[in-house]
């Protein structure tokens, strides 16, 4: 197994135009959207919709009117939607089908749909990704930093390097080691990076400490999100 690393949305940009066909892609957007979708495959919701933009989330509910419109913008619930994007809003057991956009997490997720496989990574369900990567053992694994607005962001670099971690034999680009070395550094006490990484500041200045402590636990939730033609599911 080979680990890349896509740390910064400049270079997701670039995925569209890249042959991932022979690639599984894990995506991480730790604060918030992959936790969040995480955690509601976890409470029940059986098919998350991730959209690049508001209007293709309208467009898209059009087809799947059943669906709860959820996601953010500048943090906040969008005009109109049913949900924002605290994981908090998806445990009450009740939402089947979700229509999702973000700023950055669902853009990702987007921009790696060529791949051979894509999958959701976040610290909630950690160990779940390494658990995967070891049954499946793919050939080419690049893990996917989705940031914050144009921005590298620490908390995916941390989960991406949380992977790596647990392979220390497999081979690694510099940005795939960049990742392990940063996850090495702040292991001890990921609540504590959240809360100082630049997300996680902005999320607590709008007083969602909550959010930011629930995206810190790690391998809370047995499972991975294995998108499909456009759809996640749990696996
Ligand atoms: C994103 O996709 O950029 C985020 O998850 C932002 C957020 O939840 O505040």
């Amino acid at each position: 197994m080979r680990f890349d690393a896509v740390l910064s949305p400049v270079e997701i940009d670039w995925l569209p135009q890249t042959d991932l066909s022979a690639t599984v892609c894990v995506v991480f957007d730790v604060l918030r959207a992959t936790s969040t979708i995480i955690t509601a495959l976890a409470h029940g919701v059986e098919a998350i919709r991730p959209v690049a933009t508001i209007g293709e989330a309208w467009s898209c509910h059009q087809e799947h009117p059943a669906a709860w419109l959820g996601g953010e913008r500048h943090g906040d619930r969008i005009d109109g939607f049913h949900l924002g994007n605290s994981p908090m809003e998806y445990t009450a057991g009740d939402i089947r089908e979700v229509i999702t956009t973000t700023t950055n997490g669902t853009v990702a997720l987007r921009a790696c749909a060529g791949a051979q496989e894509v999958w959701v990574g976040a610290l909630v369900n950690l160990e779940a990704v390494v658990r995967r990567l070891k049954e499946v053992q793919p050939a080419r694994v690049t893990l996917v930093c989705a940031g914050t607005n144009r921005n590298v962001a620490l908390e995916d670099v941390i989960a991406a390097g949380g992977v790596v971690a647990a392979f220390p034999d497999a081979g690694c680009s510099d940005a795939a080691t960049i990742a392990a070395a940063t996850y090495q550094a702040c292991r001890h006490d990921l609540l504590a990076a959240l809360q100082t990484s630049e997300n996680g500041r902005r999320l607590m200045q709008q007083g969602r400490e909550a959010d930011v402590a629930w995206c810190a636990q790690v391998s809370r939730f047995d499972l991975v999100g294995v998108m499909k033609e456009g759809v996640i599911r749990a696996e």
